[in-house]
C-alpha cells in the first residue's frame, strides 16, 4: 500500500488541516507525530525507501537526544519549516516517516521530504513526550504541537501556575474537567527547538495529557488523532470563552464550584485531580485562588 493510502496517514493528513483552519498554524508553525503501529508498517512497507529528489535521506541523524524506549520504531512526522496548510496538497513535501537506530540516539528519514528537509525542529520535544507516554499507556501514539491563540494570550496575564491556570479554564466548559482531569502543565518560556525544553515538557507528559510553553503554545498527546485533536479543541475553547470572560470584567458573578465538579466524577467515570479544585477566597479575581 501507498503510505498516502494509509488510514493512519490520511488522519495524520486531516488533522494538519483541521488545525490550520482553526487558525493555529501560521506559516511553519506547530508540528504533529504519530508512533506508527506494528501492522501499520506492514501495510506500507513496500513504499518506504524511496528518496527521490532528496539528498539527505537514508543517512542517520543525531536526534539530539537519547529515546532508548522507542528504539527502532517508525514515526510520522512534519518536517521543519513547512507549513500545515500545504500538508493536504503535498504530503510527500511536507510530512516524512523516520526510523529511529536500536540506540534511540539516530534516525534516518524513509519515505517522504522528497523535496528535501528535515523532521520538525521539536523532533526532541516529540520524542521524549512519546517515550514517557508509551511508558505510562502503550496505547497514546499521538503528540501535536500548536499555537493556539487564546491558551497563549492567558500566559501573559494569568499566573503561570498550573492549578490557578486549570481551575480558570476548567470553569469556562464543564468538559474541561472530564476531558483533562489531571489538568494542564506549565513550561515557562524556555528557548525551543532543542532538548531542554523537550526534558521540561516530558516531564509534564508523565502524568498530563495537556501541556502549555508559555507565550509560544501548547503540547498534547492521545491514543488517536481525534482524541488528540479534541483535546486540544476543548481546553482552547475554555480558554477563548475565558478570555471572553476577562474582557468583561475581573469578577465573576456566578461559575461552577469544587462540589459541582465533584459531582462529575462518578457519572464520566473520571477523577478530577483534588489540586485543581482548591477553595478560593470570597470574592476573588479571577486568577486569584
Ligand atoms: P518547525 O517548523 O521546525 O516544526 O517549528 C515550528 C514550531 O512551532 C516551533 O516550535
Ligand atoms: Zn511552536
Amino acid at each position: 500500500m501507498k503510505v498516502i493510502d494509509a488510514e493512519f496517514a490520511q488522519n495524520f493528513f486531516r488533522m494538519c488541516q483541521d488545525g490550520f483552519d482553526r487558525g493555529w498554524h501560521e506559516r511553519n508553525g506547530g508540528n504533529l507525530s504519530y508512533r506508527i503501529k506494528p501492522e501499520e508498517l506492514e501495510d506500507i512497507r513496500e513504499d518506504l525507501g524511496h528518496y527521490e529528489g532528496s539528498l539527505q535521506t537514508g543517512e542517520w541523524k543525531e536526534i539530539g537526544t537519547s529515546v532508548p524506549f522507542l528504539a527502532g520504531e517508525y514515526f510520522m512526522v512534519t518536517g521543519s519549516g513547512k507549513f500545515f496548510r500545504n500538508v493536504e496538497l503535498a504530503p510527500k513535501k511536507n510530512v516524512c516517516i523516520i526510523e529511529l537506530d536500536e540506540t534511540g540516539r539516530k534516525y534516518r528519514i524513509v519515505w517522504g521530504l522528497c523535496a528535501g528537509g528535515r523532521p520538525t525542529s521539536e523532533l526532541p520535544t516529540h520524542l521524549m513526550n512519546l517515550e514517557v507516554v508509551k511508558k505510562r499507556d502503550p496505547g497514546i501514539r499521538v503528540v501535536y504541537h500548536c499555537h493556539p491563540t487564546n491558551l497563549i494570550a492567558l500566559t501573559y496575564v494569568l499566573p503561570l501556575d498550573e492549578e490557578i491556570f486549570t481551575r480558570e479554564i476548567y470553569e469556562m466548559a464543564t468538559e474541561c474537567p472530564i476531558v483533562f482531569p489531571e489538568g494542564i502543565g506549565i513550561v515557562p518560556w524556555m528557548l525551543c527547538g532543542g532538548r531542554d525544553i523537550g526534558v521540561a515538557t516530558s516531564e509534564k507528559m508523565k502524568t498530563q495529557d495537556i501541556c502549555i510553553w508559555a507565550h509560544h503554545g501548547a503540547f498534547a498527546c492521545g491514543h488517536d488523532f481525534d482524541e488528540t485533536f479534541g483535546l486540544m479543541h476543548t481546553a482552547e475553547k475554555g480558554a477563548e470563552v475565558l478570555v471572553k470572560v476577562m474582557s468583561m470584567t475581573d469578577t465573576k458573578r456566578q461559575t461552577i464550584t469544587p462540589e459541582m465538579f465533584r459531582q462529575l466524577n462518578e457519572p464520566f467515570g473520571v477523577h478530577i485531580n483534588e489540586r485543581f479544585l482548591y477553595d478560593k477566597k470570597p470574592g476573588a479575581k479571577i486568577g486569584e485562588r
